[in-house]
Formats: structure tokens, sequence, C-alpha cells
């Protein structure tokens, strides 16, 4: 009896062990072909809910819209052109999703964090400086240059600038087919309804003047 209990709680211990690697070591393994998103449906769930896999077509996995590039005409100089599950259905339930990023001169994509995505850039055109901070405060930076590839780990603050003489271009993938983007000063200065003076200016140690200068920026 004690024996064949001890074989059990062995037994469970090794199938935890076994099947909770396999969780941490990549993405659950899909249960159907495909799951297009049914943006229509009421029904709540993590993702979209699926719509009748026999009405899927090929334009459910299609965008045509990464070949322009976006106007840079803005205050950060970016401009970004997303192809994730709001505008390629098919891509619910997948865990992957691109995205174009227009720069001009000077531009910047300004310090950020994708909450549920890993990055992995293409620089397709022009000079760009990049770089993420870990959660150590340890910053990691490349200047790229044409075909040269970086990586933003999941969650991580990461920017990148247009440090070359022409405009910039870049194709990325991210593991999430929503990955969700925080800008880290928009969050801070821009946040509706907006975060006390007194909590900013002690975070930044600076007065609270200084607090409503920025924040006036971004308004
Ligand atoms: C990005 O470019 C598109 C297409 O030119 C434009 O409609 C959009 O307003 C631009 N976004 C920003 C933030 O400048």
């Amino acid at each position: 009896m004690a024996n064949s209990t001890l074989c059990f709680t062995l037994g469970f211990y090794l199938f935890i062990c076994f099947y909770s690697q396999r969780v941490i070591a990549g993405d659950a393994n899909p249960l159907q072909d495909f799951c297009v998103a049914d943006k229509q449906s009421n029904v709540l769930v993590n993702g979209f809910a699926c719509k009748d896999p026999k009405a899927a077509s090929a334009e459910d996995f299609f965008f045509r819209g990464l070949g322009k590039p976006g106007n840079t005409d803005n205050a950060v100089g970016s401009n970004i052109t997303a192809a994730n599950v709001n505008q390629i259905p098919g891509l619910n339930t997948l865990g992957i999703s691109v995205v174009r990023i227009d720069y001009a001169v000077g531009g910047i994509n300004p310090p950020h964090t994708h909450p549920r995505a890993t990055e992995i850039l293409v620089l397709m055109e022009g000079t760009l400086l990049v770089g993420f901070i870990d959660t150590n405060n340890k910053f990691f930076s490349k200047t790229l240059e044409k075909g040269d590839v970086f990586v933003f780990p999941k969650a991580l603050v990461h920017f990148q600038q247009n440090v070359g003489k022409e405009n910039a271009v870049v194709i990325a993938a991210l593991s999430s087919q929503l990955p969700g983007v925080q800008v880290v000063a928009n969050s801070i200065f821009a946040a509706n309804p907006s975060l006390p003076d007194s909590v900013l200016s002690k975070a930044f140690r600076v007065t609270q003047e200084l607090v409503d200068f920025v924040k006036a920026k971004f308004i």
C-alpha cells in the first residue's frame, strides 16, 4: 500500500515536471487548424471567439498595407503600421504579428514596452540606433545597418532612433497576435485622468512646475 502510494506520488511529480517543462518551452499547441477572429461575436474569451471555420477565406489571412511608408510628420518623427489581429483576423490564437515602422531623419520610436510580446526587428533601409533596458537597468544598445537584426525581449523597455542621413524603415515580428504597447512618457505624463503632480514630482525628484511643463507637451 505504502509502496503504491509512493509510486503514485513519484509518477505524479514526474508528470508535473514533464508537462511544466513543456509548457514553459513554447507556445500552447493549437487545438484546430485556425480560429479566425469573429469580431461580431458577443462571446468574451481571452482573445476573440472563432468564426465558423467553413466560412473562413484567404482574406482572413491577408493584409495589403505594409508596402507604403507611414506619414512621419508628427512629434516623434516615426510612424508604425501594424498588422496584428485587428487587421488580420486569422492571427487570432496564433501568437504572432508584424509591423512596419518608418522613421524620418532623427525620428524616434520612443521608449515603450510590449506587455505580451518579444520583438525581432529587421532594418530594411537606413541606420538605426536601437536599445533596451533590462530589469537591472543594464542598457543593451547597437547601431544597425541595412539587413541587421535586433531582438527586444518581451516586456522590456526599448526604443529606436534614426541616426542616419536618410529615412529608415524596419519590418518587425512580434510574438503575440496583439502585442499591446505602453509608451513610457505617455503613460507617465499623458495618462487620463492625469497622475497627481505630487506623485510625479516626487518620482522624478523635480518641482511640480517642471512636471506641469512636461505634461503640457503631451496635450
Ligand atoms: C501614420 O501614417 C498614416 C498613413 O500615412 C496616417 O494616416 C497616420 O495618421 C500616421 N500616424 C501618425 C501617428 O502620424
